[in-house]
């Protein structure tokens, strides 16, 4: 997905005006943390799949992984795009922003407040932005002590029911995500949640229109016309993300205006409350019988790809991709105080 991204975002350069204006030095990280020069990047972005790794924990190229290649000391501006661990939740912005240079996006608290489920709905909530009743859990509350977790099953029972929605709190993409309707369920939820991360949430569930809206910008953002997703499958799972034609985009929603507007004033809000810059993209419920709109997530580093959300809807609302990109690039000389 990250290099779908990048290679939607390496063509948006190339054309228009942006062609003469900038030029692209691509640099692939690989998952064991080894960065490629542009030259070996090149191929991976017109491939479209990934090098292969032997061992992403592996020691053979450790001491390689404190270099990076030379092309980088070239760079004006970075625009990182790995979605997901480290490449959304802050540390890959820290070590940009630790090398003093200009980069597209949020910066380290934003990205990282942005990846945490817990951490982010404590934001929206401060913020005052309605969400679904949740609690959090522990991986030490579900492995460590076996007279605590029924317990604790029972406590989530009571306070929020079935179905609910336990999900690991920094995966995205669906990854670890499971939709439970009995105890059976939640324990197995639980315990497959624990494997991927030590900190868990558990969501009541909704019946819920599933709608998005773009944000751009720094300190005053702009948003987006509203979009809106549909599927046949139970919930937005992993393979109805990846699968092409299981999920439609509807841009724009159907929507009453003074929902649409609600939408659009609470992305701004969300993305102001996490500290977010450049780029956001904000996930809510529309429960259509009580007309209410709940927050469910921001994603700082959204999907890229020319048929994603994000670039949709910014084409919709008057911005084609070509001049999203140079915004964007603009944006991250703006914010760090490089340009007059
Ligand atoms: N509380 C809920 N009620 C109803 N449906 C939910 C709820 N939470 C999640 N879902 C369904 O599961 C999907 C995925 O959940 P969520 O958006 O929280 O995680 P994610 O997509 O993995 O995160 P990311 O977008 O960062 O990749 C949602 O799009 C929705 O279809
Ligand atoms: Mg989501």
């Amino acid at each position: 997905m990250s290099i779908r991204s990048a290679a939607a975002i390496a063509r948006a350069f190339a054309s228009g005006g942006n062609g003469e204006k900038y030029r692209l030095l691509p640099f692939y990280i690989r998952k064991d943390g080894l960065w490629r020069s542009p030259e070996e990047s090149a191929p991976v972005l017109d491939r479209g799949t990934p090098d292969p790794v032997d061992d992403v924990n592996g020691g053979g190229d450790r001491a390689l992984r404190w270099q990076f290649p030379a092309a980088a000391a070239q760079v004006d501006v970075w625009f990182p795009i790995v979605h997901g661990p480290n490449g959304e939740d802050g540390a890959l912005q820290g070590l940009l922003q630790l090398a003093n240079v200009p980069f597209v996006g949020g910066g380290v608290l934003g990205s990282a407040v942005g990846m945490d489920k817990l951490a982010m709905k404590m934001a929206f909530a401060a913020a005052g932005l309605p969400q679904v009743a949740y609690r959090a859990v522990t991986r030490d509350q579900v492995w460590s002590n076996p007279c605590v977790f029924p317990k604790l099953c029972e406590d989530i029972e009571a306070e929020l029911g079935y179905p609910c929605f336990v999900k690991p709190a920094n995966l995205g993409s669906s990854v670890g995500i499971a939709k439970v309707r009995s105890r059976d369920e939640l324990e197995k939820a639980l315990d497959s949640a624990a494997s991927y991360d030590r900190r868990i949430i558990v969501e009541a569930g909704v019946i819920a229109r599933e709608v998005e809206c773009a944000v751009l910008g720094n300190d005053r953002p702009e948003a987006s016309v509203v979009g809106e997703i549909t599927f046949k499958s139970d919930f937005y799972d992993y393979e109805t993300k990846y699968t092409d034609g299981a999920a439609d985009l509807f841009i724009p929603a159907q929507l009453p205006d003074a929902i649409a507007e609600q939408v659009r004033q609470r992305a701004i809000d969300a993305f102001l409350a996490v500290d977010c810059a450049g780029l956001g993209r904000v996930d809510f419920f529309y429960v259509e019988a009580t007309g209410e709109v709940l927050i469910n997530e921001i994603n700082t580093l959204p999907g890229f790809t020319a048929t994603s959300m994000y670039p949709q809807l910014w084409e919709a609302s008057g911005v084609p991709f070509t001049q999203l990109v140079d915004r964007l690039i603009q944006l991250a000389l703006e914010r760090h105080g490089a340009t007059p």
